[in-house]
């Protein structure tokens, strides 16, 4: 076993698009909708305080769907990775697909689907049993859990330390993010000038401003073992 602190340090950014071979769709995919709502309409504050049936609906389908897949050969690739590296995923996923395929280092920039927390105490964050968060479910001071999700215009309280990750990284991995919403995209501008960035996106675009890019146009369930397999061959 590699001692931790000499093992090269790998930042791994993931999006919807590791998760999709999973079965999870993509908000791309399904052109930002759900039941012919908007995302940007469901995942926000408003919503929840306009139509909090909906905005509860919303999630429960979506935690119920979390309880039947699980994770594919990219999520698997990168705990091989974690034989040589030292490997930090930082995900804008709320699934837990990178903690059940056994990922040790794994920080949510936008929140947890399985977590609940209480809407007068931000601080008392809670696990659900089940996929169902129901009128009436209440934290411990009484007020009604909301999901544990960073909507559309909240602040994004893990950006911080992700950005002091990223900026430690020897490698940096983009995998399944359009690379859309901030601050999350802007995160592959904190690494350092020589930290080579490897993007894995069937329909990856070039990312200006970044010099040392290899692209990998492939799904994560097979671009992900490639770009594994090469990583661990190498002398890095
Ligand atoms: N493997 C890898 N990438 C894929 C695959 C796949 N099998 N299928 C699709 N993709 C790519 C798409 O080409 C796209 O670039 O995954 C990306 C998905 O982009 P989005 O749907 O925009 O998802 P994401 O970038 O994670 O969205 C960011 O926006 O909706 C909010 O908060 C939500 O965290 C989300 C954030």
């Amino acid at each position: 076993m590699h001692n931790q602190s000499k093992m090269k340090k790998i930042v791994v950014l993931t999006g919807a698009g590791i998760s999709a071979e999973s079965g999870l769709r993509t908000f791309r995919d399904s052109n930002g909708l759900w039941e012919e709502h908007r995302v940007e309409d469901v995942a926000t504050f408003e919503a929840w305080q306009r139509n909090q049936a909906l905005v509860l609906e919303f999630y429960n389908q979506r935690r119920k769907q979390l309880y039947e897949v699980k994770p594919n050969a990219g999520h698997m690739a990168l705990v091989e990775l974690e034989k040589k590296f030292d490997v930090q995923i930082i995900t804008q996923n709320v699934d837990d697909l990178h903690e059940q395929a056994g990922s040790a280092k794994v920080m949510h920039l936008h929140g947890e689907l399985k977590k609940v927390r209480s809407t007068v105490d931000e601080n008392l964050v809670y696990t659900l049993d089940g996929w169902e968060l129901k009128k009436g479910d209440l934290c411990e001071k009484g007020s009604q859990l909301r999901p544990h999700i960073v909507w559309f215009g909240e602040a994004v309280p893990m950006i911080e330390p992700a950005m002091e990750l990223s900026a430690e990284a020897d490698i940096f991995i983009v995998i399944g993010t359009s690379l859309n919403v901030y601050p999350a995209a802007s995160l592959v501008y904190y690494i350092k000038k020589s930290t080579p960035v490897y993007l894995i996106d069937p329909h990856a675009e070039m990312l200006s401003g970044v010099k040392n890019l290899t692209v990998f146009r492939e799904p994560a369930g097979t671009g992900v073992p490639m770009l594994v397999k090469q990583l661990m061959d190498s002398g890095l």
